[in-house]
């Protein structure tokens, strides 16, 4: 797919087939974007795709509210930092999730952002799990030092989401000339 195609086709989406996701398009799309930049080369992001779908919709619940479209998606993504690598070890994860996030639609693919971050399992309880906690106990995979900053549902779309708007005038961009 053109560069330009995948920047424009590229949309949150939350509603899924149930279709499962080939391994195959995942690893290509992981192997693709561990060539994102981090900071001094720190290089602190790790990837963990999920294929099994009983674990990975499980992620559902890592938070109540904006995360249950994990239980439809055909696969995720978890984004991983290194808290010791980098002190920028968020901007490093943020920035190659926003690249995974468009190899996979080169991939055919949709995806969401689910942010774990410092959020907790429940939005109105200050006490309840913390989000990451919870994900840590689903996947003690996770390798022992690394922090859970999102997840990425992948999948088939069962729509088409409406492209963005084409262009949003000049409030968002200044040329100095
Ligand atoms: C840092 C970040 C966190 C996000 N967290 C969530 C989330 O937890 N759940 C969700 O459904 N969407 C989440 N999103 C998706 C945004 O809501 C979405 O990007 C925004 O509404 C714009 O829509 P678009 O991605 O289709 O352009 C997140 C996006 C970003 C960049």
């Amino acid at each position: 797919m053109e560069f330009k195609e995948v920047m424009k086709k590229r949309r949150s989406t939350r509603r899924y087939t149930g279709q499962p996701v080939e391994k195959e398009k995942l690893v290509r799309a992981m192997e693709l974007v561990l060539r994102a930049p981090s900071s001094k080369n720190t290089r602190s992001t790790r990837l963990m795709a999920v294929t099994d779908l009983k674990r990975a919709q499980k992620l559902g619940k890592l938070r109540d509210f904006g995360s249950s479209l994990l239980e439809e998606a055909g696969a995720a993504i978890i984004i991983l930092g290194d808290e010791a690598a980098s002190p920028m070890w968020q901007t490093n994860a943020t920035i190659m999730a926003s690249y995974l996030q468009l190899a996979l639609v080169d991939e055919g693919l949709a995806t969401c952002w689910v942010h774990v971050g410092d959020y907790r399992t429940l939005q109105d309880d200050p006490e309840s799990q913390r989000s990451e906690d919870y994900v840590k106990e689903l996947f003690p995979e996770i390798p022992e030092g690394y922090r859970v900053w999102s997840v990425i549902a992948v999948g088939y779309a069962d729509y088409t989401p409406k492209p963005l708007p084409e262009y949003e005038g000049p409030e968002r961009i200044l040329i100095i000339e």
